[in-house]
């Protein structure tokens, strides 16, 4: 039985301690699972995890040398490891065997998308528009589809895949996946009436607005507002207000009550 408050207090932060130290490491779990592919990448993720876990355990390191495993849980199962990893990358890494053409694709898109997303695309209502806005990027209503926005055709077939038809995601097969990307390539001008996507020609497919996609350049463009000492304060000269939101009317005014589109 805790004698103090204290000591009770004492108990717990080691308590904490073990815990974080004691975690088994996916690696340790799944000896089993660790064949194949799926096995491969969990054990390169768990490898990165017990990097960390040394970290995490390094700080209290009298707690860590008292550690005993904690018997929790058991091994993913390869089954299980397998139907979490289903990300497609934009190399086409990850994608499952299989294809699908235009026209099956338009078939099995009027019958589970278009509902919401319009026969072309176009969005039904206030759902989302999935074709179309080809340069209109730079004005001021840009309509980023698909086509006019998105980098790369590995996130139409990962997020299909993944969550829709809205409400009942991971219901399409591969082939159907297939088919309705080539069918949204196809409304977005990318790929021609008769084009049958597959996992062999995926990586060749190019989104037009791929190039204006880049790194993360701060750490060079931006390298001389960079100071271990920054400016906190009078660190610019007077400010002059130029106008005013009033003047410029972007602001809706009472009047226009539930018009404001
Ligand atoms: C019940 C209505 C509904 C149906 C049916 C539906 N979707 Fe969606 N879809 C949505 C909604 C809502 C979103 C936005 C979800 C969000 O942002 O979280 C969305 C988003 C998307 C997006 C991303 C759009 C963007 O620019 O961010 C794609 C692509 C898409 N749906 C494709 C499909 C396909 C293909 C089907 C048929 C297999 C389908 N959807 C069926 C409602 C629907």
């Amino acid at each position: 039985m805790w004698k103090s408050a204290e000591a009770l207090a004492v108990a717990i932060v080691m308590a904490g301690a073990l815990a974080v130290a004691a975690l088994p490491s996916h690696a340790e779990l799944a000896p089993a699972a660790q064949k194949g592919e799926a096995g491969k990448k969990a054990q390169a993720k768990a490898e990165k995890g017990k990097a960390q876990q040394a970290v995490n355990a390094a700080a209290p390191a009298a707690a860590a040398t008292a550690v005993k495993v904690a018997a929790l849980g058991r091994p993913a199962l390869a089954e299980e490891i397998a139907a979490w990893d289903i990300d497609v990358r934009p190399d086409g890494q990850g994608l499952p065997e299989g294809k699908g053409s235009v026209k099956e694709g338009e078939e099995v898109f009027l019958e589970q998308c278009a509902a919401c997303h319009g026969e072309f695309g176009e969005g039904a209502g206030r759902w989302p528009v999935l074709a179309g806005g080809a340069g209109t990027l730079k004005s001021e209503r840009p309509e980023k589809t698909i086509g006019s926005f998105w980098p790369d055709a590995s996130t139409a077939y990962d997020y299909i895949h993944r969550a829709m038809p809205f409400g009942n995601g991971q219901s399409l097969t591969a082939d159907q996946t297939y088919a309705i990307v080539a069918y949204l390539l196809n409304l977005n001008d990318v790929v021609k009436d008769d084009f049958v996507l597959s996992k062999e020609n995926f990586a060749k497919v190019k989104l037009p607005n791929q190039p204006n996609f880049f790194d993360d350049d701060r750490e060079t463009t931006e390298k001389a507002f960079w100071n271990a000492n920054p400016c906190m304060k009078n660190c610019t000269g007077e400010v002059k207000v130029i106008s005013r939101a009033r003047i410029l009317d972007v602001t809706p005014d009472g009047e226009q009550k539930g018009n404001l589109e």
